[in-house]
C-alpha cells in the first residue's frame, strides 16, 4: 500500500539527514514556539484572537512590531507565501493595468501576477557569470533605460536576493524608479534574514516600495508564512491592506500565525545576535572551503562583474572543473552522507542554510565536500550552453495564451511561437514564456539541461517530448 504522506514526513525528519534546504528553522528545537504547533492549538477567528485579515489585536501589534523589525512604513503578514504577496503587490502596484518591467530570473509567481494584472509586460535580462553558471545582479542602468523606452511602465519587479543569493544594488534602482514615477516591488523572498547582524542590507531601508519575503526561507517561521512591506507613498496602503486579503484563506491558519508571531518576536530580541553567529559559522565555512580542489564554493567576498553583492547564506558549489554534474553531486551526498540540497543544477548544487543552522551542520556539509572532492578528477565535459538569454517576443504573454495551440515535438520547435512556460524547479525560473520565439539556441539549452540530469517542467506538463506551441494553421 502507498505510504501516508504523515509517516512519510515522519520517516525523513526523523532520520539523521541534514536539511541543506529550507525552511530555514531546520528543525532545531531552541526555536520552541514552533514545537507546540499541531492540531491542539488549530483554532479559528473565535472571540479574542482576532482575524488576520482585518487585524485590530495581536495580529495588528504584531504587523506593527514586524514593520518596526524590517524598517518599512507597514508590514503585513500573510499566510500564503511571499506567493500571495507578490500577487496582491502587483494588484495594488497597477490599479490601472499599466504595464510592468520584470527581471527575466524573477519566480513565476511575478509572471502569474503580471499575467493577471498588466496589461503590458516588458524584460530587463540580468548579467549571466559564467564562471558560475548564474544569472547576476540587474543594474539601475538596464532599469533606467527600459523606463526610458517604455514611458507606461509604472511597476518594476526584481529579484534580490536570487535564489543563488545575488544582490542588486536597490539603493540606485529605487531612485532610478522614483525619478520615472514607478513603483519598486523587491522580491525578497530569499532574503528575510537581510540586515540583521552583519548580512547585506534589506531592502525595506534602501527605498524600495513593496518588499515581499518569506520568512520560513531563512528564518524560524513554518512554511507558507511571509511580511509582505510597503513604505513611501506610492501605493495606497489600504489597497495593499485589501488585496493582501484577496491572495489569502479567509481562514488564515493560527499555526501558521503564531509562528510568525514566535519569528518576528524572537528576531526582535535576538534577530542581530543570532544572524551574527549565523554569519560566523558561514565565515568559517567559506574559509575551510578553500581547500576544495575540484568542487569550487563560490565565496561571497570574491568579486564577479555581474554581481552587485552576494548573500553567504546561500553556498553554492560549482562542479564545472570536475567530472561530475549538479544532479550526481547532489546524489552522492544523499546517498553517502545523508545531506539534502536545496537543489542541483547542470554545474553547481546549492546549499541554502537558515537562521536554525549550526557549526555542527555546517562542518558536515563541509566534511562531506571534502570527502567527495578528493576523488574527482577534472572535468572532460565539453561545456554546453547553459546561460539564458531574452528570446526574441512575438506577441505579449496574454495574447499568445488565448490563442489555439498544439503539440510539437521538442526537436521541431525551432522558428515556433512557445504556447506555454518551460522551467526548472527550482527555481521555478521561466526560461522560455507564451508568446515568445523558440530558437536553436534555446533548444540547445533544454537539451544540455537534462543531459546533465535537470529535469524541465512546463505548463502542459509535456515537456521534454512535445513543447506547446501556436497553432500556425490558424490565423492570428
Ligand atoms: C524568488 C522567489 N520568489 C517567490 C517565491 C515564492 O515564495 P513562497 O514559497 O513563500 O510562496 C519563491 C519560491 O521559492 C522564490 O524562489
Amino acid at each position: 500500500m502507498e505510504k501516508r504522506l504523515v509517516d512519510m514526513l515522519r520517516g525523513y525528519t526523523c532520520s539523521d539527514s541534514l536539511p541543506m534546504h529550507m525552511p530555514g528553522h531546520k528543525r532545531n528545537p531552541k526555536f520552541d514556539w514552533l514545537v507546540p504547533l499541531g492540531e491542539a492549538l488549530d483554532i479559528t477567528e473565535i472571540y479574542g484572537f482576532d482575524d488576520l485579515n482585518d487585524p485590530e489585536g495581536i495580529f495588528q501589534n504584531l504587523g506593527l512590531l514586524a514593520a518596526d523589525a524590517c524598517g518599512s512604513e507597514l508590514a503585513i503578514p500573510m499566510v500564503n507565501g511571499s506567493t500571495g504577496g507578490i500577487l496582491a503587490a502587483v494588484k495594488a502596484a497597477l490599479p490601472h493595468r499599466e504595464a510592468m518591467l520584470i527581471a527575466r530570473n524573477c519566480h513565476k509567481a511575478v509572471y502569474n501576477a503580471g499575467e493577471l494584472f498588466a496589461d503590458d509586460i516588458e524584460f530587463a535580462m540580468p548579467a549571466f557569470s559564467d564562471r558560475w553558471g548564474i544569472c547576476g545582479s540587474i543594474t539601475p542602468e538596464q532599469v533606467k533605460n527600459a523606463l526610458e523606452e517604455h514611458g507606461d511602465i509604472k511597476l518594476v519587479a526584481i529579484t534580490s536576493p536570487t535564489y543563488e543569493g545575488i544582490i542588486s544594488d536597490i539603493g540606485a534602482i529605487s531612485e532610478v524608479c522614483h525619478r520615472y514615477g514607478a513603483v519598486l516591488l523587491v522580491d525578497q523572498a530569499h532574503g528575510a534574514h537581510l540586515g540583521f547582524g552583519g548580512f547585506p542590507e534589506r531592502a525595506t531601508k534602501l527605498g524600495a516600495d513593496i518588499v515581499v519575503e518569506s520568512l520560513h526561507k531563512t528564518l524560524p517561521s513554518l512554511t507558507q508564512t511571509a511580511l509582505l512591506h510597503l513604505s513611501g507613498n506610492l501605493v495606497d496602503p489600504s489597497e495593499l491592506k485589501r488585496c493582501a486579503a484577496i491572495f489569502q484563506s479567509s481562514s488564515p491558519s493560527y499555526l501558521l500565525s503564531a509562528s510568525v508571531d514566535g519569528c518576528v518576536r524572537f528576531l526582535t530580541e535576538h534577530g542581530d545576535a543570532e544572524a551574527d553567529s549565523w554569519l560566523k559559522n558561514l565565515r568559517d565555512f567559506y574559509k575551510a572551503a578553500e581547500s576544495l580542489t575540484r568542487l569550487k564554493v563560490m565565496n561571497p567576498e570574491e568579486p564577479d562583474a555581474a554581481f552587485f553583492k552576494h548573500d553567504p547564506s546561500k553556498i553554492l558549489i560549482s562542479c564545472a572543473d570536475a567530472d561530475i554534474s549538479g544532479p550526481e553531486l547532489m546524489e552522492r551526498l544523499r546517498d553517502e552522507f545523508k545531506i539534502e540540497l536545496e537543489m542541483a543544477s547542470a554545474e553547481y548544487v546549492l546549499a541554502m542554510t537558515g537562521m536554525g543552522d549550526t557549526k555542527e551542520s555546517l562542518r558536515r556539509l563541509f566534511t562531506a565536500l571534502t570527502s567527495i572532492d578528493r576523488g574527482l578528477k577534472p572535468s572532460s565535459r565539453v561545456r554546453g550552453v547553459f546561460s539564458l538569454c531574452l528570446p526574441e517576443r512575438d506577441m505579449p504573454i496574454n495574447e499568445a495564451l488565448i490563442k489555439d495551440k498544439i503539440d510539437v515535438p521538442m526537436s521541431a520547435a525551432a522558428g515556433r511561437t512557445a504556447g506555454e512556460y518551460v522551467w526548472t524547479y527550482p527555481p521555478g525560473i521561466p526560461m522560455i514564456v507564451p508568446g515568445e520565439k523558440v530558437d536553436e539556441r534555446m533548444l540547445q539549452l533544454f537539451s544540455n539541461l537534462r543531459c546533465d540530469g535537470v529535469i524541465l517542467r512546463s505548463t502542459s506538463g509535456k515537456v521534454p517530448q512535445f513543447l506547446r506551441c501556436l497553432d500556425n494553421s490558424k490565423s492570428f
